[in-house]
Formats: C-alpha cells, structure tokens, sequence
C-alpha cells in the first residue's frame, strides 16, 4: 500500500514533545519538564502516522512522574510523557487504517507520532459528527468509565439513597454525580468554588452542593445537606473529606476509593482519618479500584452512557487549554482547582 496523505495535515520533519527533566518532589514546577523536538519518523509498512488534535492532562499523571510510582510504570527522565490522545491519521501504512481516521491512544504529550498498530496501541474511534473528540477523553472516556464503574460496581447505590461525591464538578466526578442521580439517588456533592457548586445544581441536577473551602467543619456541612446520612462515599479527594463522609455514613455504607488528590503533592502524607473505628461499627465497606484493571467494562459502559450522552441527559463542561507549549499549565490546573470539568489540551 502506497502512503497517502491529507491535504488538511502536513506532516513536519521535526515533532515535538514533553520530557520530564526532573523529578517533582511537591507541587510540579515548569522546570520539571522540557519541550523538545525530535525527527518524526516515516511510517513503515504495519505503521500509521498520527496527528494528534486533542490530549488528556490527568491527576494520575502526578503519580507516574515519582520514581516509585505505585500502578502505572513511572515517566522515564529525557523521554516523552504519555497519557489519552485523539489524534487524526495522516499518513497510514496499515490496511485497517485510512487517512482521516480519528484514534485514540496513549501517545499524548507530543504533537505528531508514527507508532505500529500490531500491539492494539491505537483505538479507531466512532465518526460521530455531534461527538467531539475530547469526549473520548472525557466523559466517554477514561474519566467517564471510572465513574461508571466506580460508582455503579462498587458503591453499588440503590434508588432513594444518597451519594456524596468530593471533587464533583471534575472530569470524574462531574459523570458520578450525574450517573448517580438517573440511577434515581439524592447526590450531595463538595468542590472548591461557588461557580461550580452553581452548575451541579443547576446543570447537573445535584440536591445539595457544599463548597469545603468556605464551608468551616466539612463533618457538620456534610451532616446538615445530608440530614439522613450517605450511603455511598465516591473518595476522590482523601483527608478530611474521608473523615466527613465516615462520619455522615450509615450502617453498611460503601465508599469507593477512586483517589486522594488532596495528597498527590504533599512531600510527607498527609494525617489519615482519626474516627476509623467508625469504619467497625458501622459495617463500612471500603474498596479502591483502578480503572485499567476494567477496560472490558467499556461495553456495559458505551451501552448505557452512550445514549445518555446523545439525549443530553450527562452535561459535560471542559477547560481547553491551547498548544502543547500549554500542557503543564493545563496539568498544574488540577491541583490548584483552576480547572472546571475535564482538562483537555487543543492540538489542533
Ligand atoms: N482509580 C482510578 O482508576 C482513577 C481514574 C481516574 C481518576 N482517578 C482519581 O479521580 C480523582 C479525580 O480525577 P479527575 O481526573 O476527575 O480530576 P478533576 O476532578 O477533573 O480535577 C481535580 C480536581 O480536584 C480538586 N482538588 C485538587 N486539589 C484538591 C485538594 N487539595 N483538596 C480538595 N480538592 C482538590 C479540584 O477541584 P475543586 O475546585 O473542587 O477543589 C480539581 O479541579 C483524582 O483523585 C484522580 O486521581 C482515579
């Protein structure tokens, strides 16, 4: 097969790409990484060349810059970053795939690439022209599932209950919220600024909303929008809001342990909860869960959320920072709660 290419792309002799320099030991600074350029590769036989137009910055990320990075393999100094990406095929050498293909991958951080498809690096995704293609970093992607299955396998919630969801109005939290309420459940939910406490009531449908920066006693906030208690805790943030949500449990609640960002940055760890004997009493059932371990979900997942989606029923609001010049900014906005819904970068 001959490479065809696009006229819309043309691909340059040099890409670029994002290289961690240095390891971060708190709050990543811009001289951890560097932006390099590197000679982009022709396409082999088997091999496609990729554009990529859209890119993922996530909290896990922070993770895999630590040397001892707990469950996904730690960035390499001097080597590209990688992480969830759109991309468009410009130049293929493979026969499943044609220019104009749209695919996600792993190779984020990086603006154009040349990789083989053999090993399964590439997923074709639908042409769906209402579908955006950072919704499948989003809301249909990644973020989307772990909520999905988070809070659906693991929280288990029942109609009538109440779900309290903390970093509610980010990529993951936003869909949990929203899946929890068309699962008929009363959802209280706890984020950082009064914007996005006013979308979650009034886009998402969310009952009760506290702002645990102006709150005071998170513990009383918690008791006082959820009078009844909750009865599944989606733990995205750790410390204090473990402790709340342990305090505000009923018997036999469940907490599904996504993630404890409050943590991520912090040199020494953060104090635990001090009312775990709470935990005993109440029969609570505390269960982490890391979503690449349930990939073969993603069906269940499509088949349910994906109508959701098309008949608007899941809101979803993003941040879209431009340029991969802008990617560590976009990723530092996680942690400093700039961001409102998911984070995406424009490569376009
Ligand atoms: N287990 C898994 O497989 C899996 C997969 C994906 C994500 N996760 C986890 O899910 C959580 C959410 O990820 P995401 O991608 O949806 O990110 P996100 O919520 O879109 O962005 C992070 C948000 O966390 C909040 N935050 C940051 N620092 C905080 C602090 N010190 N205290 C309280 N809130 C803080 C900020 O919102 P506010 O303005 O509201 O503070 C910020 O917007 C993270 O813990 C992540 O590690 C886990």
């Amino acid at each position: 097969m001959n490479p065809t290419a696009t006229t819309s792309h043309q691909p340059p002799q040099l890409a670029q790409q994002l290289q961690m320099v240095e390891r971060p030991t708190a709050l990543p600074e811009p001289h951890h990484f560097k932006l390099a350029e590197v000679a982009l590769a022709q396409p082999q036989q088997g091999e496609v060349l990729v554009k990529n137009l859209v890119m993922s910055v996530d909290p896990y990320m922070r993770g895999r810059m630590r040397a001892d990075a707990v469950y996904a393999e730690p960035f390499q100094l001097n080597e590209a970053m990688t992480g969830g990406a759109v991309g468009e095929v410009i130049v293929s050498r493979h026969p499943d795939y044609q220019p104009g293909d749209r695919v996600l991958s792993m190779l984020g951080w990086r603006d154009w690439f040349t990789t083989g498809v053999a090993a399964g690096e590439l997923q074709k995704l639908p042409k769906l022209a209402a579908v955006k293609p950072s919704l499948f970093l989003g809301t249909l992607g990644m973020p989307g599932l772990t909520a999905y299955y988070g809070l659906l396998q693991i929280g288990q919630p029942q109609p009538g209950e109440t779900v309290f969801v903390s970093a509610a109005s980010g990529a993951v939290g936003a869909n949990v919220c929203q899946i929890a309420k068309l699962k008929g459940c009363r959802v209280v939910a706890s984020v950082g600024s009064d914007a996005k406490a006013q979308w979650l009531k009034e886009q998402c449908g969310v009952d009760a909303v506290i702002n645990y920066k102006t709150c005071g006693n998170l513990t009383r906030a918690l008791l006082a929008a959820a009078p009844e208690g909750i009865d599944v805790y989606f733990e995205n943030v750790g410390g204090d809001h473990l402790e709340a949500a342990i305090n505000a449990m009923n018997p036999y609640g469940r907490i599904a342990a996504c993630g404890m960002i409050a943590g991520y940055n912090e040199t020494n760890p953060l104090p635990g909860p001090n009312n775990m004997m709470l935990v005993v009493g109440k029969k609570i059932r505390i269960q982490g869960f890391i979503i690449s371990d349930h990939f073969d979900q993603q069906p269940a997942f499509f088949a349910e959320m994906g109508p959701w989606v098309a008949a608007g029923k899941i809101n979803s609001q993003e941040t879209v920072f431009t340029g991969l010049d802008q990617a560590v900014t976009a990723f530092l906005s996680l942690f400093s709660g700039d961001n409102f819904g998911k984070v995406v970068v424009d490569l376009s």
